[in-house]
């Protein structure tokens, strides 16, 4: 194939080059120049679109189609729409290609024919996972294929019903010197792919690799690209995974779906707050929260353990929870609160391999902290609050909903911030203006 003319472009300044230089000229950036395709002239749209008024775009409304998991639709708002561009992102080995598969089993079965683009597997490892996961879908087809142009023709001579590339990582254009991987390949490739899907109507998804260190070229990059970006998480080594909802264009982000990885595949958890309190044990450092960013809360355990340190400088360890976050939460303690921890070894866990980031966890973990160091246990009471450096509790969104998750559970005190005080039946919620006064009430 003819090679295109490529540049490289400064994404700081916009300088241009024919060659890749380690630093820009023109404004002193390090690595910052890019290759991207040179746009030869205007290109003129053919096409003719007519701007509709608004009114006419609320009344059209989206089929929702299943992916064969209950709780990913829910998190999705009802289920993939026509045209929708998704990327999976998640660290190797975490189950993507498993999950991926299984919604491609599910979706031939009721939607037609669905392509599975594979670059990572050989097909006799793909046919080894569908064995085991029982895929059996005679309108699930597997292409074991790198190349976008390849993939462009074959999507211009069949309309499949759904699109899965796995992953955009191991694409690459032929009109690109870069390797696959790059951003330039990675973004090109992603481009042209949803360019072509939104308008034939067909969803697509697109999975992401994600290192330990954080980012590989790719998901950031993406992110601008797609309509939804979903975060597979989880430890490795244990059996359940979470797939976040980090922004949906069509529907509310932040909703999560709990998985059970088993011998025959994922499974979905369908209550994930029973799920994450099963093996609760009641003791001192222990405290429930009700996490939300998205349109269902879940109940979790914060747990707290302070010991005496070993060493002068006292250890701070969190595990789904930022430890900044945490030494600030523990100056206040001891400056409003009299909870003293400087001569102490501290350890957060959020329980169940979710990482909190909403500050209404805040009250939670400081009362977890609180817990432990005076070894006191702290019963069932949801506690919710963001907490300020003056000791205050801060307001929180969503509190009603949060305390109905609780309240189904079984749980009937609640400790909320004075400024979203609500009135629940079935449930005693007090509401708290500071941390000492949360204190008082719990411990
Ligand atoms: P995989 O989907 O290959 O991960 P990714 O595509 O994100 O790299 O999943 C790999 C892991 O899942 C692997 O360690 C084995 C495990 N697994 C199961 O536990 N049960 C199963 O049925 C399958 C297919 C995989
Ligand atoms: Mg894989």
């Amino acid at each position: 194939m003819k090679k295109e003319k490529t540049v490289f472009v400064c994404q700081e300044c916009g300088y241009s080059s024919p060659k890749w230089l380690g630093k820009c000229p023109s404004c002193g950036s390090w690595n910052s120049l890019v290759e991207e395709r040179e746009i030869q002239e205007r290109v003129r749209v053919s096409r003719k679109i007519v701007p509709k008024p608004i009114g006419d775009y609320i009344g059209e409304s989206y089929e929702r189609l299943k992916t064969g998991f209950l709780n990913l639709d829910q998190s999705l708002d009802g289920g993939l729409v026509p045209g929708q561009v998704l990327l999976l992102a998640g660290e190797p080995g975490i189950g993507k290609s498993t999950l991926l598969l299984q919604v491609c089993n599910f979706f031939s079965k009721l939607y037609g024919k669905t392509f599975y683009i594979s670059g990572e597997e050989s097909p006799t490892q793909i046919s080894m996972r569908a064995k085991r996961l029982g895929v059996d879908s005679e309108n699930l087809f597997v292409y074991p294929e790198t190349n976008l142009e390849e993939i462009v023709y074959l999507l211009e001579e069949e309309r499949p019903s759904l699109l899965v590339v796995d992953s955009i990582q191991t694409l690459f254009s032929s009109a690109l010197q870069s390797s696959p991987g790059s951003v330039a390949q990675v973004r090109e490739c992603a481009f042209r792919l949803s360019e072509i899907c939104k308008e034939g109507d067909i969803p697509l998804l697109l999975v992401g690799q994600v290192n330990k260190e954080g980012v590989v070229a790719g998901p950031k990059v993406l992110e601008h690209i797609v309509d939804t970006v979903l975060y597979f998480e989880g430890e490795r080594f244990s059996f359940y995974r979470l797939v976040k909802v980090v922004k949906n264009r069509f529907g509310a982000g932040g909703n999560v779906a709990v998985f059970k990885m088993s011998s025959s595949g994922l499974e979905e958890v369908p209550e994930p707050s029973a799920f994450f309190l099963q093996e609760r044990v009641h003791s001192p450092g222990s405290v429930l929260f009700s996490h939300t960013e998205g349109s269902k809360p879940v109940i979790l355990e914060v747990q707290a353990l302070t010991i005496q340190a070993l060493y002068t400088t006292p250890q701070r360890r969190t595990q789904g929870f930022d430890v900044n976050r945490l030494a600030l939460i523990l100056a206040v303690l001891e400056k409003e609160g009299k909870i003293f921890t400087r001569d102490k070894d501290v350890f957060v866990n959020i329980v169940g391999g979710i990482r909190v980031e909403e500050p209404a966890v805040d009250l939670a973990v400081a009362m977890a902290v609180a817990s432990s160091v005076k070894d006191k246990k702290i019963e069932d009471v949801l506690v919710l609050g963001e907490v300020g450096l003056s000791g205050e509790v801060r307001s929180v969104h969503s509190v009603e909903e949060r305390l109905k998750e609780g309240l189904r559970f079984g749980f009937r005190r609640a400790i909320v911030p004075k400024g979203c005080h609500v009135e629940l039946q079935g449930m005693d919620v007090l509401p708290v203006k500071h941390i000492r006064e949360a204190i008082d009430i719990l411990l």
